[in-house]
């Protein structure tokens, strides 16, 4: 049956996403339907929707009685066969494996009815691929939720190769009606928006920790203290997973090449000790006994502007590949990790014209890719384009 305005959304994967998935759905009103492989994964996803609804019944941001609707909206199955007919929408938060999804979206798209749309929760995968392996890649797209989807307000909406406009605005249509804040990735490029800026700044940093120029601590003190970013890079890592981490390096590498070449010298022996960050207890740092303390004495060790420089660049070159606007890519970095500016109005601020020479400065020090100036902050910079001093920057 379906709630009053609302659609039949399967989720498939139960898991740290698809639990929080099903439940914003549901709490919007869907009828959702969590479909998983193994049994103990959907009890305890049930667990964990039943334990964050009444805590926000708790804190009162709903009523006891919604929360309970909410709840009563979603049905759990390992036997996605009999319920595919019924869906809407599929959105799939299955391991990250290319072959796994593809295959997955094979079997849906012989399932479900005619009109139903197959989004994928991937970080990093490409979306047309995953539309090859159906025969509706105009209904397949990626609904990138943040992680918890409970309280992340970021949705990255990816258009693969044949996407149609229809799919792209009903994705974001359900993401504003679920009171996320939808950003457009036009082009399925890897790592979207997010994860391709953020995999920048990570490897800049790492780089200079692996020259011994610079000790982790001293990293992230300057750029929680001296940066005003909620979390230095070292302590993100460990906080998303360094396995995680790891990986989208790895896709990052093989998609831009030298410019985002991971420093994999400083994660991969901490991998191979079973040390992944927060949920194992180590990483870089101790979490066995709550977050790490970051001196604030060492708050001078690290130029931010370094992390500004090639988070702008990147920027520039997501831009210049015409894959999303400087406002959804500001938008992306300030929902999706609580930084304190979006790289383009920081640059506008700073003054393209600044940032490309600290860039030329890198590059001449370190002759790295990473410092390699964009075509597109050159060609701004040669018409004047340089920002709040200038005609335009990257807003007019
Ligand atoms: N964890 C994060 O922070 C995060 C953030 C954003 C996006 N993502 C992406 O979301 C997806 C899911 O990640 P996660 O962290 O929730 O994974 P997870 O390992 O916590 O959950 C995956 C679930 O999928 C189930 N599963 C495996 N194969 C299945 C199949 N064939 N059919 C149905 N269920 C199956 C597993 O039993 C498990 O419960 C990945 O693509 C990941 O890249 C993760």
């Amino acid at each position: 049956m379906k709630a009053a305005n609302g659609k039949t959304i399967g989720v498939v994967g139960a898991g740290a996403m698809g639990h929080g998935v099903a439940q914003i759905l549901a709490m919007a009103g869907h009828e959702v339907v969590l479909i998983d492989i193994d049994d103990k994964a959907l009890k305890k996803a049930e667990e964990k929707i039943r334990w964050s609804l009444d805590k926000f019944a708790e804190k009162r941001r709903i009523r006891q009685e919604d929360a309970d609707a909410a709840f009563s909206r979603i049905k759990t199955t390992t036997d996605h066969k009999t319920v595919a007919s019924t869906l809407d929408l599929v959105i799939e938060a299955t391991p990250e494996s290319l072959e796994l999804k593809k295959n997955l979206f094979t079997e849906l798209d012989t399932l479900i009815p005619q009109h139903g749309i197959l989004a994928s929760n991937t970080s990093t995968l490409s979306i047309t691929e995953m539309g090859k392996a159906t025969t509706r890649p105009e209904k397949v797209a990626g609904m990138h939720f943040f992680n918890p989807p409970q309280l992340m307000t970021l949705v990255e909406v990816i258009k693969g190769d044949k996407t149609s406009p229809e799919t792209v605005e009903s994705l974001v249509t359900l993401a504003n009606q679920l009171g996320k804040t939808p950003v457009v990735v036009r082009k399925d490029v890897r790592g979207f928006i997010v994860n391709r800026i953020l995999g920048s700044v990570f490897n800049e940093a790492f780089w200079a920790v692996n020259r011994e120029e610079v000790t982790r601590e001293g990293v992230d003190a300057s750029v929680k203290y001296s940066g005003g970013f909620p979390m230095g890079w070292f302590e993100l890592a460990d906080f998303v997973g360094l396995d995680i981490v790891y990986e989208v390096g790895k896709i990052l590498h093989n998609a831009y090449g030298e410019r985002l070449k991971p420093c994999t010298q400083i994660i991969e022996p901490l991998i191979k000790k079973g040390e992944l960050g927060q949920k194992t207890g180590n990483g870089f740092y101790d979490w066995s006994k709550g977050r790490p303390r970051i001196p604030f004495s060492l708050l001078e060790e690290f130029d931010v502007d370094r992390s500004w420089a090639v988070a702008v660049n990147e920027a520039a070159w997501i831009i210049h590949d015409d894959a999303a606007d400087p406002e959804d890519i500001d938008t992306g970095m300030k929902l999706g990790t609580y930084w304190p500016s979006g790289p383009c109005e920081y640059a506008d601020r700073t003054g393209i014209d600044v940032i490309v020479q600290q860039l030329q400065a890198l590059h001449k020090k370190y002759a790295l890719e990473i410092y390699n100036v964009c075509p597109l902050l050159e060609d701004y910079v040669k018409k004047g384009w340089i920002g709040k001093t200038g005609e335009r920057g990257f807003y007019k």
